[in-house]
């Protein structure tokens, strides 16, 4: 018996992800077909400080651009923190540059929680930025994070 509930918590933790809903906060170089979170399994995800979460975007760009700069903000009503993600340069990562007109991308990176996060329901604001700090996509989702 024991050893089930271990395999089934271990399963779940592998497997759980959740498709978003897809909200646009203003892409200017691309249009975005979907956003799927892993180690979350329902909207808002719920998640803890120091966890790592794996985000994939994909997309399809609608211009031409040779940089691509990873920028993360959670936020509550005006206020709005950096969260840090590295690589800060989002072409080192799963997508390479120049990120080509037409092409389809499927970009994957990895946030840790802070751990100066409040405990609270946040707005993250999740950006790709070219090199004219355009967006090449941005999408918000809301994250329940807990201590
Ligand atoms: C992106 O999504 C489309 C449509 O679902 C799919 O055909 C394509 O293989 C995906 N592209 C990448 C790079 O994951």
């Amino acid at each position: 018996m024991m050893r089930f509930v271990v395999f089934a918590a271990v399963f779940a933790t592998v497997t759980a992800e959740v498709i978003l809903t897809i909200h646009d906060c203003g892409s200017h170089d691309a249009i975005i077909n979907s956003i799927k979170v892993d180690q979350c399994n329902a909207e808002p995800c719920i998640v803890q400080k120091g966890k790592d979460y794996t985000v994939h975007v994909n997309f399809t760009a609608t211009r031409t651009v040779q940089e691509a700069h990873n920028v993360l903000h959670g936020g509550l009503g005006f206020i709005s923190a950096p969260f840090p993600l590295q690589p800060e340069n989002a072409c080192q990562g799963s997508v390479t540059c120049p990120i080509v007109a037409g092409q389809t991308y499927e970009y994957v990176q990895t946030m840790t929680c802070p751990t100066f996060a409040p405990s609270i329901a946040v707005q993250a604001r999740w950006e790709v930025k070219d090199e004219h700090r355009q967006d090449i996509f941005c999408f918000t989702t809301k994250l329940q994070i807990h201590s």
